[in-house]
């Protein structure tokens, strides 16, 4: 049930309009709905909780209340759907360094403090009446506890109110997050995208690490090496050869 509608004017690209549920399926799925509404561009669909979120690869998100889940619909100058999930990655650490954890991303999509997985963002591409549009989910593990997660993703896991000592409400989470994004999004309507993969590279821990990727063509072990202007994560591996991966599972080797 939707239970709320913000406006703020000033905010034009991202989150000029709030739409809050208690509960969705996914917040991707409801952000899509309102493409056919000429106001759903800078629309953000904010959520408590899903029953149905999801993340990369067809993987579940579990969604428990406490979380922050959102959606934002965006109009890009091109088809920059992986690079927009890149992108925004970048406001979202800052928010979550504002408010005290020393976070950074992960190639591609996820944030992590001391190698436990704080939030993801999902980044899909959708056409409506020829025009792209971009909606980019972000789930965080702000106020979530972490035995509300499944087994396997509590281990690699950690929550904002376990790393910061001062309770965030979401409401403030997320207003500072959506002023960042604001900034960075339109700093990206205005900049050619390749100098602005250098903020991206800034902010990840991928580059410059041993790492090791599960790709749909098998696994890839060597050093991050650099991401492309494209958002493809380049690997040499331990024969020396180049590679450059547009998609996988990351690990971080030691
Ligand atoms: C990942 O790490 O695989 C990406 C997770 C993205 C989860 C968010 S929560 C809000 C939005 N709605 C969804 O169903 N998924 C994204």
């Amino acid at each position: 049930m939707r239970t709320g509608e913000t406006t703020s004017p000033h905010r034009r690209l991202v989150g000029r309009r709030i739409l809050h549920y208690d509960a969705v399926e996914s917040t991707q799925d409801t952000a899509k709905e309102l493409l056919d509404e000429a106001t759903a561009e800078g629309s953000v669909v904010w959520a408590d909780r899903q029953v149905s979120g999801r993340g990369r690869h067809g993987r579940a998100w579990a969604s428990p209340p406490g979380g922050l889940y959102l959606s934002m619909v965006l109009k890009p100058k091109d088809a920059h759907a992986q690079v927009l999930g890149l992108l925004l990655g970048i406001p979202l650490v800052k928010a979550l360094r504002h408010f005290g954890v020393l976070a950074a991303l992960k190639w591609p999509n996820d944030v992590v403090y001391q190698d436990r997985k704080l939030a993801g963002i999902l980044s899909e591409g959708v056409y409506r009446r020829d025009v792209f549009y971009v909606v980019v989910g972000i789930g965080v593990n702000t106020n979530v506890d972490l035995d509300r997660l499944p087994p396997e993703v509590r281990e690699k896991a950690t929550t904002l109110k376990r790393e910061v000592s001062l309770y965030v409400a979401n409401e403030e989470f997320l207003d500072y997050f959506l002023d960042k994004a604001e900034e960075h999004y339109s700093r990206y309507l205005n900049t050619p995208v390749d100098l602005l993969m250098k903020d991206y590279r800034a902010h990840c821990l991928t580059v410059g690490r041993r790492v090791s990727i599960e790709t749909a063509r098998g696994r890839i072990v060597g050093l991050g090496v650099d991401v492309t202007s494209a958002g493809a994560l380049v690997v040499l591996d331990d024969k020396g050869v180049k590679h450059e991966i547009t998609d996988g599972s990351v690990e971080h080797l030691r």
